[in-house]
């Protein structure tokens, strides 16, 4: 059985949640440190809710990993919100046998985010990072996230959809639920979704410095979005990861966090910070350039698949305009792939990965078709635009569109430099 001291539960900060400058700690007077107040390298919060199961299990593992390359320079800090199965409390008798463990238990305050928040207020350290308890995040990733940190980067994120990245059992429904939610987020606050490949991670480090001062105002689960969105963020790394199934407890996710997920992507649009990382942004005019020059050729072959398939194949019209548009989509993707976002392609090679990018590509400019289809008429039969104009306003639009969304799902960049 365990000793008796007891270890106190961490105080619950109230008020703002703004992340201070330097951590709680008391400077100065060495000799009377205690091992209690003493700064960290690297301050990890664990959010709970419900994890009785996990609990012991995940602390074990991060310590045990972390102890490896950091030992002594590290804390883990569960954040309970009260659970019901008394997670606080088992995390809470874990701290004899762990020593760098600490516990918070809100019994005011709800929700994900301000868990997280709230932990990295009580932090000692100058990294901050989060992990899910349930094991869902590898805890491996842990240390390439702080190699990359330690490389100068301001974030670290581990992401689904990077190298190395994905899900394990998850639906057809489910991946396509996250990733509609990615282009949402995409078309409404472009300069902080578009930064990551995984904006939805939960998983990730940033710098003190980084936040520190900024009060966020988070909403349900997705934490990230806000530190990127108020934070002073200039490198990002990423590492990739799959996400593993969950072997205990339950998911608290239902559909008030994808409700959550569109206020809070509004609200940050409208905070005005937007216009602060609009500075740093670069249009990527030549290759855009590129794209267009793409897209004309695109057009080239499609009216002459048409015209052969037509006049030598005689195929009707329909199943002629199909696949002509189909041979255009092809060859406007190896052109693409080759030539547009070459210096992309060149970082991701393989036909695996080729592949993919092209079904992504692929489903991009049908999306774009229905959008066309779709603004004609609006300009034509709701404003009663003139039908060629209206054409090739649609035709423009579209064009950005699928070069936005192509730039940003299936060629992605990641700022690393
Ligand atoms: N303190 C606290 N309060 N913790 C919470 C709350 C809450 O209200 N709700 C959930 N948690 C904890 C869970 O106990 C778990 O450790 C972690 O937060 C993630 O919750 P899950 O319910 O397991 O979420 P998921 O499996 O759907 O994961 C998704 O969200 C994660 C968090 O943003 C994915 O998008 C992950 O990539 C992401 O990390
Ligand atoms: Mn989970």
């Amino acid at each position: 059985m365990f000793t008796d001291e007891s270890h106190d539960l961490l105080t619950v900060p109230t008020g703002n949640l703004r992340i201070p400058e330097a951590p709680p700690v008391t400077a100065g007077d060495n000799v009377s440190e205690s091992p209690d107040d003493r700064a960290v390298y690297f301050s990890l919060v664990i959010p709970t809710f419900n994890e009785a199961k996990n609990i012991r299990k995940i602390v074990e593992l991060l310590t045990k990993l972390l102890d490896g390359f950091i030992a002594d320079d590290y804390e883990l800090i569960v954040v309970d919100d009260n659970s019901p199965d008394c997670t606080w409390e088992l995390a809470q008798a874990l701290m004899s046998e762990y020593p760098q463990l600490r516990v918070m238990r809100r019994q005011e305050e709800k929700g994900l985010s301000t868990a997280v928040i709230r932990g990295w207020q009580a932090a000692k350290g100058q990294v901050l990072g989060v992990i899910d308890a349930d094991l869902q995040h590898p805890p491996e990733v842990l240390q390439q996230l702080l190699a990359a940190i330690e490389q100068g980067a301001d974030l670290a994120t581990a992401s689904r959809h990077v190298e190395g990245g994905g899900v394990s059992e998850w639906s057809v429904v489910r991946r396509f639920l996250s990733r509609g939610a990615q282009l949402l987020g995409l078309v409404i606050l472009p300069r902080v979704i578009g930064r990551v490949s995984d904006p939805m991670s939960g998983y990730f480090m940033v710098r003190r410095s980084a936040i520190a001062n900024r009060t966020m105002n988070p909403m349900g689960y997705k934490i990230l979005i806000e530190v990127i969105g108020v934070g002073n963020i200039d490198q990002v790394a990423e590492v990739g990861y799959v996400f593993q199934e969950r072997q205990e407890g339950e998911s608290k996710v239902t559909w008030r966090q994808y409700v959550e997920y569109i206020l809070h992507l509004l609200r940050l649009r409208s905070g005005g910070r937007v216009a602060r990382l609009r500075k740093r942004w670069q249009p990527p005019v030549a290759r855009f350039m590129r794209f267009g020059v793409v897209g004309l050729s695109g057009v080239g072959v499609d009216l002459g698949i048409f015209y052969l398939l037509r006049e030598f194949a005689g195929l009707a019209l329909t199943r002629s305009a199909i696949l002509s548009s189909e041979v255009a989509i092809i060859t406007n993707f190896l052109l693409n792939d080759a030539w547009t976002f070459g210096d992309i392609s060149s970082k991701q090679k393989g036909w695996k990965r080729r592949i993919k990018r092209f079904i992504k590509f692929n489903i991009i400019c049908l999306m774009g078709l229905i959008l066309n289809v779709l603004l004609v008429n609006l300009l034509f039969n709701a404003f009663g635009m003139n039908e060629y104009l209206a054409k090739l306003i649609a035709i423009a639009a579209v064009t950005l569109w699928n070069f936005w969304i192509n730039l940003k799902l299936s060629w992605r960049v990641t700022e690393t430099k």
